[in-house]
């Protein structure tokens, strides 16, 4: 393994009826709050009103940024900032998805600078210090409830980057289960795929003797793979949703990069795809990462071997280690695709007219990926490979 250091400091409240635990929580930071939700999901299925109710009891001021997109805006972060800026607020509650919570710590974050939002996800100005954030999540798919990863996206350059900071980890999040039964079959397909990705990320990288990484990995898989068909088909079912809620939490809190770094080419390349198109990360993702896979897989057929069996059930009596990868890389095509995912970028519509553009977004900033460094040629390879 490679040297670490690992801090979490989200503190989860997880279960039903957890939204009490706000009382708790939200006295501690002041009484200017901002709450930030979505286009109106947490209105349909009432939990606007049991939060709003919540912060009424404790006499709370309240201000609201509503509308916060799909692959979340800097121009919609603009305007969070500017409100707490303008109205002193003390607290920033985010209520809603992946792209409510990230877009909630663009707003922490630039809420403590006078230096443009976009200039703290392009990296180019560091984060010193920002508002405490909290948050009631309601799709499980990024894991953004307890990391300190934020994605935004530029609409008018076209460009879509990740960045992080540990000043913008959750005070808290509140993760109930029944918050998440009103996510449509695309977007819980979509989620499930996205904390499935995190995984390979993270399970495919150049440390030795991981051993523990590597079964928590698999671990992680198996129990999804084996929830998710029956959740599609069942998606009102509250012991499914707490099962993948928790996957994708465990995905991608930090916990399973422990003594290694992972590849995240895939999610380099997703992201200059949804900055172009503005197509579902997840979606991305499914067409994305077996084409990737079968790109990378002579690097380490092993470890590809072992994924096959360990995670796939392939049966490897009888057949080279690169079949035995081959295999797997197409049991989880199939997989994917008996969710209803995306196989191919056909399916958004899109063809090779703005490959070379997609190739340049994705190497903005050089090689990716660590697992295989890609340069250009690779990934035009793989979107090749995904129309
Ligand atoms: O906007 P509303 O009306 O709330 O509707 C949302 C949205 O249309 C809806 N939804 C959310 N909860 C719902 C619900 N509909 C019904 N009932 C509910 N309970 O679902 C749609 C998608 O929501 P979104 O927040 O965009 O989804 P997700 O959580 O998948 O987040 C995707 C974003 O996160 C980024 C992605 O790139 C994308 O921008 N990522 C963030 C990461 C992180 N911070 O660590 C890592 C990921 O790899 C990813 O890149
Ligand atoms: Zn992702």
């Amino acid at each position: 393994m490679n040297n670490f250091v690992f801090t979490n400091p989200v503190r989860l409240y997880f279960g039903k009826g957890e939204i009490r635990k706000l009382k708790k929580e939200l006295p501690k930071y002041g009484r200017n709050i901002l709450l930030v939700f979505g286009g109106g999901s947490i209105k349909r299925n009432g939990l606007y009103d049991e939060v709003t109710s919540i912060l009424k009891d404790l006499d709370l001021n309240v201000f609201e940024l509503s509308g916060v997109e799909p692959n979340p805006r800097v121009e919609t972060a603009r305007k969070g900032i500017d409100i707490c800026k303008k109205e002193s607020i003390d607290f920033v509650l985010a209520v809603g998805g992946g792209s409510v919570i990230d877009c909630s710590k663009l707003i922490v974050a630039g809420a403590k600078t006078e230096e443009d939002p976009w200039d703290i996800v392009t990296e180019k100005v560091k984060v010193k210090d920002a508002l405490p954030l909290g948050t009631v999540l309601t799709l499980a798919a990024t894991g953004s409830e307890m990391n300190a990863n934020s994605v935004i996206s530029n609409e008018k350059t076209k460009e879509k980057y990740g960045w992080a900071s540990g000043k913008v980890f959750p005070k808290f999040s509140i993760l109930d289960p029944t918050y998440t039964i009103t996510v449509p079959k695309d977007q819980t397909v979509y989620g499930i795929v996205d904390m499935m990705s995190h995984v390979f990320e993270q399970y495919f990288h150049d440390a030795e003797n991981t051993l523990v990484m590597d079964e928590l990995c698999e671990g992680v898989l198996r129990t999804v793979i084996e929830t998710a068909p029956k959740l599609v088909d069942n998606l009102e079912n509250y012991e499914l949703r707490e099962t993948i809620l928790l996957s994708g939490t465990i995905a991608l809190n930090g916990m399973l990069s422990m003594g290694s770094e992972g590849d995240w080419a895939t999610h380099e390349i997703e992201h200059a795809i949804s900055a172009v198109y503005d197509i579902p990360h997840g979606g991305g993702l499914a067409i994305l990462f077996p084409n990737w896979m079968k790109h990378v897989v002579h690097v380490n057929p092993h470890r590809f071997a072992r994924l096959a069996t360990k995670v796939f059930g392939v049966n490897p009596s009888h057949k080279t280690v690169e079949e035995v990868a081959f295999e797997g890389i197409e049991r989880l095509r199939e997989f994917w695709t008996s969710l209803g995912a995306p196989s191919s970028l056909k399916d958004y519509s899109i063809d090779d007219s703005k490959l070379e553009l997609l190739v340049e977004k994705a190497m903005a900033n050089g090689p990716i990926g660590r697992f295989k460094v890609l340069e250009k040629n690779d990934v035009r390879e793989i979107l090749r490979m995904s129309l």
